[in-house]
């Protein structure tokens, strides 16, 4: 049976379901992650529409996947609920996507309600993290600065229609402390709820009931209870071991009188016990803990401790306060006694740890199967003294990139940084060339900028490579409004690039800086896509250059939920992947549907490591075949080995000696114009002893293919 088959309802969150769909209930719910909040924001959506299909509407938004908060700002919700409520008909199709402002969309609400008794919208906003955190900042308006602008304004629509409007937020753990956050809630119905691990009696039904639906049973009930030990309670990791329980069973020849053998001690324990199981379970406890490093270091200390004095050992935040100091100061300064009891009460609802009772607060681990599952004494200790910690990511939109969908079912992200396009408007000229190749995504630029013009009103113009520009250019003079026209000139040589730029620069930058001032004035942008080697000559024309990067350890951080979240895993990501997009795009993927980091990226590498899948990865790269046969002698040189210890430093001395004829002027020369068309193709990395070297990727696929000879 394939993992997943049976994928369960969602099981007994009845107090929170009934607080989700209660008018008065609360409005936000917190959870690590995979505890189950989409879960039960996606089960709420039915249960809502069912008991009362003609006058119920139910609405469920992943802010996350619409860039709510990231590239698009808060209000961005607004136009995501007209677009829907207008699909389910409760705004007039004759409302303007364009024109429609909050309040017109909010009164419409509101009269859809009106007109009827008993109508209800329940919008179920999930992933609402960095919705909420944008939202908090101040926002300057002509009465001086607000919080909370659209959160504020979503609950006036909850008060006027009486609450049959509501909207439910759902997000990680650590929005509960915005203060501002606090004061909001507590005006409108008290705090959160949080969705933890699940409760006893709910838990072993998740056990269960899929294992009888395919005809298996238990010995004895207790195995149940070891099971959920093991688990922890968490639904995702129950079902985790049930899929292979259920695996394990089947390989079983059945017995000839068709059912099986109930369930032993052995059969639990010889799953618990499979590799693939328990590397399963410790990754998906540390999604939780590694929800931030502070989880993270505090777990780390009260494991250790729980290891050394005995499982139930308690601590008291001081002597953890202590004890964490020592171990990263940034991240616990010594006055900070009062905010680490909030992370460990935090931790309590996460359900890592229990608060033991008695007068003194004190901690200690839930469970003694999550303390083995995060390592021996030995390793736990070397994680907290060799790690680097990391204080919590901002957003920096000189990283962040907005996903533009999923084709195939891989979520992509745009090649362009939200900076870059912001880069893009802001240029004197108004015209940017973007030189890109297909390794580094040019196929989806125009995606990217599109999503992103949409956010800003502009209009995006696509001339294809066989379009005149003449006509493009004439056609858009006409135009009012503003917009960007796309060119993509991509396979074109210098002569066409620079020429092309020229007379976009002219058409787009014609008028000066001040004339449009005046609010509302059109204006005209142009984005010219072209090959890296075509984009040198262009520089002449003043036009901007914008170059997509591949990612890096430090860029991915902007990754919104990434799985990857320590250093070192971000590092793993990086060197099997290179930071190519596409690479990093598969491996996030993959392991977001089930798969282990370290299986994902061994995965990636072997298949890198085929002829076919080294020459199209150069290829991509925009290596032609005099570059590839060069290189590849290049890169026999040297071991996997010493390109990891920094020894492959490519100088134009060492290149010029190793290939070109070996003596004079010219040869050096040759050997600064590779580096510098090899910089421009995005293949090059800053070494650690300073210099550049090849790539990881892209060195292996050069020792993957045999060196022409
Ligand atoms: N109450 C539940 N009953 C059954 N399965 C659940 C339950 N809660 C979560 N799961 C399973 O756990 C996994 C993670 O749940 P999800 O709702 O995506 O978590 P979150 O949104 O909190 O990250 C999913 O595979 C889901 O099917
Ligand atoms: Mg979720």
């Amino acid at each position: 049976m394939s993992r997943g088959s049976f994928r369960l309802r969602c099981k007994g969150r009845a107090e929170e379901m009934q607080e989700v769909l209660s008018p008065k209930g609360t409005i936000f719910l917190f959870g690590g992650r995979q505890l189950g909040k989409s879960s039960l924001l996606r089960q709420a959506v039915e249960v809502f529409q069912k008991a009362d299909p003609d006058r119920h509407i139910a609405v469920y938004i992943d802010l996350l996947k619409a860039d709510i908060g990231h590239a698009e700002p808060p209000e961005g919700i607004w136009r995501v609920l007209l677009a829907e409520l207008k699909r389910r008909g409760v705004i007039g199709a004759n409302v303007s996507d364009r024109a429609a402002g909050v309040d017109v969309i909010a009164d419409a609400v509101q009269q859809w309600i009106e007109a009827g008794p008993g109508r209800r919208v329940l919008v179920l906003a999930d992933e609402a993290d960095a919705f909420l955190t944008a939202d908090a900042q101040a926002v300057y308006t002509g009465g001086g600065q607000s919080t909370f602008r659209t959160v504020k304004r979503l609950q006036r629509l909850m008060e006027t229609t009486n609450r049959s409007f509501k909207v439910v937020f759902a997000g990680l753990h650590q929005v509960q402390r915005f203060n501002h956050l606090t004061n909001v809630v507590t005006a409108h119905g008290g705090p959160g709820i949080l969705v933890g691990p699940l409760k006893p009696q709910a838990a072993v039904g998740l056990v269960e009931e899929p294992l009888a639906a395919v005809g298996l049973t238990f010995e004895t009930p207790d195995l149940v209870w070891h099971i959920l030990g093991v688990t922890n309670y968490q639904a995702n990791l129950v079902q985790i071991f049930c899929d292979h329980l259920v695996a394990y069973m089947q390989q079983r020849a059945m017995p000839t009188s068709g059912c099986h053998a109930p369930i032993t001690w052995d059969d639990v324990q010889a799953v618990a016990n499979l590799e693939r199981v328990r590397e399963l379970i410790a990754e998906r406890l540390r999604y939780t803990i590694n929800l931030e490093d502070r989880y993270r270091v505090l777990t780390l200390l009260v494991a250790l401790r729980s290891l050394e004095h005995g499982y139930a050992h308690a601590s008291r935040p001081s002597e953890l306060l202590e004890a964490a100091h020592e171990i990263w100061q940034e991240g616990f300064p010594l006055n900070s006694e009062r905010q680490l009891t909030i992370f460990l009460d935090e931790m309590v609802g996460l359900g890592l740890l229990i608060r033991v009772p008695g007068e003194e607060r004190a901690y200690a681990m839930r469970s003694p199967n999550v303390v083995n599952m995060l390592g021996t004494q030995n390793e736990l200790q070397s994680e907290l003294n060799d790690t680097e910690f990391d204080l919590p990511y901002d957003y920096n939109p000189r990283a962040a990139r907005r996903s533009i969908g999923s084709p195939g079912g891989v979520q992509r992200m745009s090649p362009l940084t939200e900076g870059q396009f912001g880069d893009m408007l802001g240029h004197p000229t108004r015209t940017t060339l973007v030189p890109c190749t297909r390794a580094l995504g040019d196929d989806h630029v125009e995606r990217g900028l599109r999503l992103y013009g949409g956010g800003y009103g502009l209009d995006i113009i696509g001339v294809a490579p066989g379009d005149s520009l003449t006509d493009a250019i004439t056609a858009n003079s006409r135009r009012k409004s503003s917009r960007v026209l796309f060119v993509d000139l991509r396979g074109r040589d210098a002569d066409e690039v620079r020429e092309a730029a020229e007379r976009l620069v002219k058409h787009t930058g014609g008028t000066p800086p001040d004339s449009d001032a005046a609010p509302g004035a059109s204006r005209r942008y142009a984005v010219v896509l072209c090959s890296p080697d075509a984009a040198g000559e262009a520089v002449e024309t003043g036009a901007g250059h914008v170059l997509p990067e591949r990612w890096t350890v430090d860029s991915v951080r902007a990754w919104p939920e990434s799985p990857f979240g320590s250093p070192q895993e971000r590092r793993a990501l990086m060197d099997s992947t290179g930071g190519w997009p596409g690479l990093v795009e598969t491996a996030m993927h993959n392991v977001r549907s089930g798969m282990r980091q370290k299986e994902v990226l061994q995965g990636l590498r072997e298949r890198l490591e085929t002829p076919d899948a080294a020459t199209a990865h150069l290829r991509a790269a925009g290596l032609t075949s005099a570059d590839v046969s060069l290189l590849t002698s290049w890169a026999q040189f040297y071991s996997d080995e010493e390109y990891a210890d920094g020894k492959a430093v490519m100088t134009p001395g060492d290149l010029a000696a190793a290939f070109l004829d070996k003596s004079g002027d010219d040869s050096l020369e040759a050997a600064e114009h590779l580096l510098k068309r090899l910089d421009g193709l995005a293949v090059l990395d800053p070494d650690k002893h300073g210099g550049v070297r090849l790539d990881p990727v892209t060195f292996r696929a050069l020792k993957t293919i045999e060196p022409a000879q």
